[in-house]
């Protein structure tokens, strides 16, 4: 199984961006700690981190026939963004949504996800942790799916 995992907007900033909300680790230790986790769970995992909607598209609908499944946190294009659904929509990828912060305790704008309806679930409020989560639920769902 091969997992495409995408980084929305502000992300490549973590560590030096709001430490109270997103926590001390890095992106790239980020990356690394989930790279571990797919080696124990015996899936291959690809990160890809963008600022930008348009390019987060043009992965998504890249994934098509590369890969079994997608852990994604849109960043604030969770908020926004009809053209992230639209085109998890398209290639029909099984995903996984997943936020550091707990989206729900924060401002009322950040309590819709445009996500969560076409994703199998949505992990948020555990740090980094939401990312190992997120993995493991998505490794699980496929393994089922394929068995
Ligand atoms: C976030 C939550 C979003 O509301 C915010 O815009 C982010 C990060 C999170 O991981 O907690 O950029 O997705």
């Amino acid at each position: 199984l091969s997992i495409l995992t995408l980084h929305g907007p502000n992300l490549n900033l973590l560590g030096q961006r709001e430490p109270g909300i997103y926590g001390q680790l890095t992106l790239a230790k980020i990356n690394e700690l989930l790279q571990q986790e797919a080696e124990a769970l015996g899936v291959t995992l690809t990160p890809y981190q963008s600022n930008h909607e348009g390019s987060l598209v043009d992965a998504i609908q890249s994934a098509l026939g590369q890969y079994s499944g997608i852990l994604i946190n849109p960043g604030a294009y969770t908020h926004t963004s009809v053209a992230l659904r639209d085109a998890l929509l398209a290639v029909q990828l099984p995903t996984v949504e997943v936020h550091l912060s707990n989206i729900y305790r924060r401002e009322e704008f950040r309590h819709h996800s445009y996500i969560a309806p076409v994703a199998i679930g949505q992990i948020s409020g555990f740090g980094a942790e939401s990312y190992r989560l997120g993995l493991h639920a998505l490794v699980q769902h496929l393994k089922t799916a394929a068995s």
